[in-house]
């Protein structure tokens, strides 16, 4: 069984849908470990309360591959196979991508390549976008960059807030998610270049 690594910073709902899912048998792997960098995220006391390895690797004070280095090598003690970066708020290193080659995933908040970065459901609203939605995509050393797994389009309506739009494009976050790991823990793709295919 394919053992999972789970980075968060926060609320760590993507980690619970995850968590669901890997309860109900829809995704093909373990959790091993959960790590936050944010000592009172609410996404690490979540993951406690189900009885998973969870804990705090603090980032404060450490420079970007001083800190990954401590990350990666927790990983790499519990065995993990595959990263999923959920509402972790930190770039990582060219180190760490490195020690996970293809095997670190993100979920974003938007149709990337549009509006990366921080608040993406405000940046898609005050540019006046008509769609927008969530992406699944590997993990390289620039932000919100490497070549994507899978993407699902929300319309925007007239009377969206950023509460209303983030609230439907989470609810897609929590299904894509599943289905991404399960295309990479099931070696159901390969890159070719920034694309990336179906195997079977
Ligand atoms: C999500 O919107 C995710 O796309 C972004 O950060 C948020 C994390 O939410 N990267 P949660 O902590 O999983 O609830």
């Amino acid at each position: 069984m394919k053992k999972l690594g789970i980075l968060l910073s926060g609320r760590g709902s993507n980690f619970e849908a995850l968590a669901d899912s890997v309860d109900a048998g829809r995704i093909n792997a373990e959790i091993a470990i959960v790590i936050s960098n944010k000592p009172n995220a609410q996404g690490l006391e979540r993951a406690r309360e189900r009885g998973f390895e969870a804990e705090c690797i603090p980032s404060r004070g450490f420079g970007r591959e001083e800190y990954d280095r401590q990350v990666v090598q927790r990983l790499k003690e519990k065995c993990v196979d595959l990263v999923c970066l959920a509402g972790f708020m930190r770039l990582v290193s060219a180190y760490f991508v490195g020690e996970f080659p293809e095997r670190i995933l993100n979920i974003h908040p938007s149709l990337l390549p549009s509006f990366p970065g921080l608040d993406a459901q405000h940046q898609a609203l005050e540019h006046g976008v008509k769609f927008s939605g969530c992406t699944v995509h590997f993990v390289d050393e620039n932000l919100d960059a490497g070549p994507i797994l899978i993407q699902a389009a929300v319309p925007i309506l007239d009377n969206d807030t950023e509460e209303s739009l983030s609230a439907r494009i989470l609810s897609q976050e929590h299904r894509i998610y599943t289905e991404a790991i399960n295309l990479v823990v099931d070696d159901k793709i390969r890159i070719e270049g920034r694309r990336v295919v179906r195997t079977l």
